[in-house]
């Protein structure tokens, strides 16, 4: 998730450019750069680091002129260097290139503009697209990237300017969002609308496959073929700073509305249309690979619990034994690791100094590691032998939502790898998984369209003292991360427990009206939840149940308030069951008015001890 600004006009672009770039830093801040159409030509400067790296830059520098694009990126392909930084200009210098999203078919077109005498500078995705409309260029740009596009797969939001036409400004989106704004002898593109309020209020909201053609005194929409479409503007009433949250109250609330995006970025350039499992980014071999007796998951926190989800779809795919470790606990316990040890290391942050600690422990007793992180040239991607990015874009609420999905996505992927490679899966069972796979962000929306439902139940329910959440097998590992999000941003005093251990001891601290969450998505532990249910409920609990569409009607018997996801394959519930877990967990915390995206003694990243 990259941000996009792009202006035309009278005015110097630059101190407009970065305005709008400040406004979209939440979308990514690992590197930023500008191109400037000046004194006939196409000047680029842009920079590893956080914005201000490029602001004190040009404000020793001025480059002076009247169209430009700007961008603020979160890497996904090449890591955070000036290099691979955005804008990215053609071979001969004609076109530069802003771009938020992912050419999913990049490698193929880098291949083929190669064989024809191009030279790449960068890792990026990104130039692959500036030089496919050079190359398509021939005095008309709209044409170019009209044929360029026609080449490209992915979902991706593009700003594009030529040397050769100092009064045009394109922006494109497919996907991803674009939205135009409008001015008075002057216009511009930008991601989001924050970028663009300080200038004006009145917006085009670009549909998916419509490319915008600006100049300072008109706008063209054109459809996919190259159609003349008419558009309402759309008036922004709202204030800057719920414009930058996407009009939603907190980042989380954002990105939990996210997840249906994160999802598909993750999982979709890493399948095809057959349902096959690709994983480039893997620089073992299959028989490397095959070669591992088994498979330790290192990480902390909510990173932790996608590492016990990974555990069993790993386990039940592929037939290896998966060991989960908290790893502040594992660098002291002398663990065994030889180098038939493949070790995970699962992070969103890629910063997190107990999970590095144990990479290195592993490491140096000769395990193989593969990371799993959100974030492009974090420390722990650099020291990891392989990196599977998971495509959530940038976080910002501490509370983790959307990576936590993708870490599930991305482990499930590589169980069902290793489960073809090792035999233990046929080709066409994996084919099914992945089929199922590509279900899910609908099937997250579709609990999304329903918040107002959790809603209510956080608003009777947000005064408790204590919340017990309780599940079997894999719903027992949802429960934890349930509960880890109610305690990090409400501050009530919860715990989950495997439904089965309840009668061991914990039962004893229910009371009448105590609110336990119970989770029953599992088939085969079905009856045990429904008992454990009335166990509870006969000692004055109040249960909220989760369950999928089908059971619902029974489960109405044994619980207060029920909850339905749609139905999905047993291993895959736990994208599903989190939702509501995480959406309970962020309307209690606003109904006891607490600081959402920052809770008190927590950071996003913890890189001490
Ligand atoms: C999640 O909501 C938490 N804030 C926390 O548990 C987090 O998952 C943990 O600190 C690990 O962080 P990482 O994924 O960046 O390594």
């Amino acid at each position: 998730m990259c941000g996009i600004v792009g202006y035309i006009g009278e005015k110097q672009t630059v101190p407009i450019l970065m305005e709008g770039l400040e406004k979209l830093e939440y979308r990514g801040y690992d590197s930023a750069g500008v191109a400037i159409y000046s004194q006939e030509d196409l000047v680029v400067k842009k920079f590893k680091g956080r914005l201000s790296v490029l602001a004190d830059y040009l404000e020793e520098n001025p480059l002076p002129g009247v169209l430009g694009i700007g961008h603020t990126r979160w890497a996904t392909h090449g890591e955070p260097n000036d290099i691979n930084a955005h804008p990215h200009t053609s071979y001969h210098g004609k076109i530069a290139v802003v771009h938020n999203g992912i050419v999913e078919n990049y490698m193929k077109l880098k291949n083929w503009l190669k064989g024809k005498g191009i030279e790449f500078k960068s890792e990026t995705d990104t130039e692959v697209i500036a030089q496919l409309i050079e190359y398509y260029y021939e005095g008309n740009l709209v044409e170019a990237l009209q044929k360029a596009i026609q080449k490209m797969e992915g979902a991706y939001a593009i700003g594009v300017i030529c040397k050769d036409q100092p009064d045009t400004l394109i922006g494109y989106r497919k996907d991803n969002p674009l939205v135009v704004g409008i001015g008075k002898g002057e216009n511009f593109i930008a991601s989001d609308i924050p970028a663009l309020l300080k200038h004006t209020r009145d917006v085009y909201f670009l549909e998916d496959g419509e490319m915008a053609v600006l100049t300072r005194d008109h706008i063209t929409i054109l459809n996919d073929l190259g159609e003349e479409m008419n558009r309402d503007p759309f008036h922004v009433t709202w204030d800057i700073e719920s414009a930058e949250k996407g009009g939603y109250q907190h980042f989380m609330l954002k990105e939990i509305n996210e997840q249906p995006k994160a999802v598909r970025d993750t999982l979709f350039p890493r399948v095809d249309k057959e349902n096959r499992i690709k994983l480039d980014e893997l620089r073992l071999t299959g028989e490397e690979l095959n070669q591992f007796n088994k498979i330790i998951i290192i990480a902390c926190g909510t990173a932790m619990h996608a590492g016990l989800v990974g555990k069993y779809a790993i386990e039940k795919f592929a037939r290896i034994p998966v060991e989960v470790e908290i790893a502040s606990e594992f660098r002291y316990k002398d663990p065994f690791v030889d180098k038939k040890t493949l070790l995970i290391a699962v992070s969103q942050s890629g910063e997190t100094a107990d999970t590095l600690a144990a990479l290195r422990e592993a490491k140096g007793k000769g395990a193989h590691v593969l990371t799993v992180t959100n974030v492009v040239g974090s420390r722990i991607s650099r020291e990891a032998h392989d990196v599977f990015y998971t495509w959530a874009g940038p976080e910002i609420a501490v509370a983790s939502t959307k990576a936590y999905i993708t870490q599930i996505i991305a482990l499930n992927l590589i169980g069902l790898y290793l489960a073809e490679l090792k035999g233990t899966m046929t080709r066409a069972e994996v084919a099914d998984k992945v089929a199922e796979l590509k279900n899910l962000p609908d099937k997250i929306q579709a609990i999304l369209d329903h918040q107002e439902n959790i809603q209510a139940i956080a608003n009777k329910q947000f005064n408790q003292q204590s919340v017990f959440f309780i599940g079997r097998g894999i719903d027992d590992y949802t429960s934890k991360e349930g509960s880890l999000k109610l305690k990090e941003i409400s501050y009530i005093h919860s715990e989950a427990i495997a439904a089965g251990e309840l009668k061991h001891g914990t039962i004893a601290l229910l009371e009448k009206g105590t609110l336990v969450i119970a989770l029953a998505t599992q088939d085969q532990l079905y009856d045990k939840m429904l008992s454990n249910m009335k166990e509870v409920k006969a000692r004055g609990a109040f249960v909220v149940a989760i369950t999928k569409e089908k059971s619902r009607e029974e489960v109405e018997e044994s619980a207060d308030v029920v909850l339905s996801i749609p139905d999905t394959d047993n291993v895959f519930t736990p994208v599903l069951a989190v939702v509501p877990l995480q959406l309970f967990a962020y309307y209690t915390a606003v109904a006891r008015g607490a600081d959402i995206d920052k809770p008190k003694n927590l950071a996003k990243s913890v890189t001490v001890e």
